[in-house]
């Protein structure tokens, strides 16, 4: 399947869009990913790795932080000095993809000091610093669990966040706006008919969702909702301390939640990504850590955004007992 991957002439951020068909879906990613996916996909896993799995703007970096701190018996200290790309690199990031895009999209040519600074934040992450790495490997992908190394569930835990898709769609235009390498133009309006196209990288949003609901119960998935952490983050820090088999404390978690509450997600360096402010990134007025919330898709959707957005769920769900949790 890896082989077929051919161009895809609609797309929205001036980066070429390529798509992987997995059986009657089409997954699409940036052209980088056509290197990587067979490599990927063959992939050797340790017995020690432990995967987070998750459609773009779903918690994903909240919950990596969760895990790595459980992982590392709460050290707060490398926590808060070492950037999160670093202690949990991005599967599917190619770092000769990386510099393509910072010359294309930014004007920053080879040897100059930027594209150095930037060469030293993207190498922290991607696909070749993860096949070095020392273990316990920490490691966080978009895929969806079709395209995920095939020795994966068989062999290291998986743990799965999804969220709302109306909230993921704002999240996600929110990230377009805010990475100045997407170039995207338009309005929320605009935005939406690409997410509910499925033209927007690491969709299909449902297919994703539902492949790795339906293994919700195998031994080595969590299946988590970021409605769920929002709600009663200290359970959610215990089931995923209860899937890692990591003892924890009435203590430990009172620390950990405040730790990871928004406010102080919100001035940490080391996961709001600020970083990539210094090197001219991030749009002004922009920020990674936006809201915070469950519910907030209702500011964005008028009435009859919000009566098509039901109806795509409803057509998604049907069949299916998969249900996401009330803001
Ligand atoms: P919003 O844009 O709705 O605010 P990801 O890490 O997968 O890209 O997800 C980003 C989303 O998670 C953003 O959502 C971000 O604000 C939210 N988020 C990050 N840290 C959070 C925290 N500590 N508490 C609640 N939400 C958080």
């Amino acid at each position: 399947d890896h082989e077929k991957t051919a161009e895809v002439t609609k797309h929205f951020t001036g980066l070429q869009i390529k798509y992987v068909q997995v059986g009657p879906e089409k997954y699409y990613f940036c052209e980088g990913y056509k290197r990587l996916g067979p490599k990927i996909y063959n992939m050797k896993i340790r017995s020690t790795d432990v995967f987070l799995v998750t459609v773009p703007k779903s918690g994903t970096t909240w919950t990596q932080e969760l895990i790595w701190l459980l992982k590392n018996d709460f050290d707060y200290n490398s926590a808060k000095a070492v950037p999160i790309t670093q202690r949990f690199p991005l599967l599917e990031q190619s770092m000769t993809h990386n510099s393509e895009i910072a010359r294309s999209h930014l004007n920053v040519d080879n040897g100059t000091e930027k594209q150095t600074q930037m060469t030293k934040i993207l190498s922290m992450c991607g696909f070749e610093v993860l096949q070095k790495a020392s273990s316990p490997r920490y490691i966080k992908t978009h895929l969806p669990l079709s395209l995920l190394p095939q020795e994966l569930l068989g062999t290291a835990k998986v743990v799965y966040v999804a969220r709302d898709p109306r909230d993921v769609a704002v999240s996600y235009y929110n990230h377009v706006r805010l990475m100045l390498t997407f170039g995207f133009q338009g309005d929320f309006k605009k935005f939406w008919h690409f997410f509910l196209n499925s033209l927007v990288s690491w969709t299909p949003y449902f297919s994703h969702v539902k492949e790795a609901w339906v293994m919700r119960n195998h031994p080595n998935v969590l299946f988590m909702f970021y409605e769920e952490l929002c709600k009663d983050l200290p359970s959610s820090i215990r089931r995923v301390a209860s899937f890692l088999d990591k003892p924890v404390t009435e203590e430990q978690v009172a620390r950990l939640c405040d730790h990871l509450s928004f406010d102080n997600f919100k001035k940490n360096q080391a996961v709001n990504y600020e970083n990539l402010r210094e090197l001219g990134l991030l749009r002004e007025g922009y920020s990674f850590m936006r809201k915070g919330k469950a519910g907030g898709w209702r500011d964005y959707f008028d009435e009859e955004l919000s009566a098509q957005a039901q109806r795509w769920i409803d057509d998604n769900l049907r069949g299916t007992d998969l249900r996401f949790p009330d803001a």
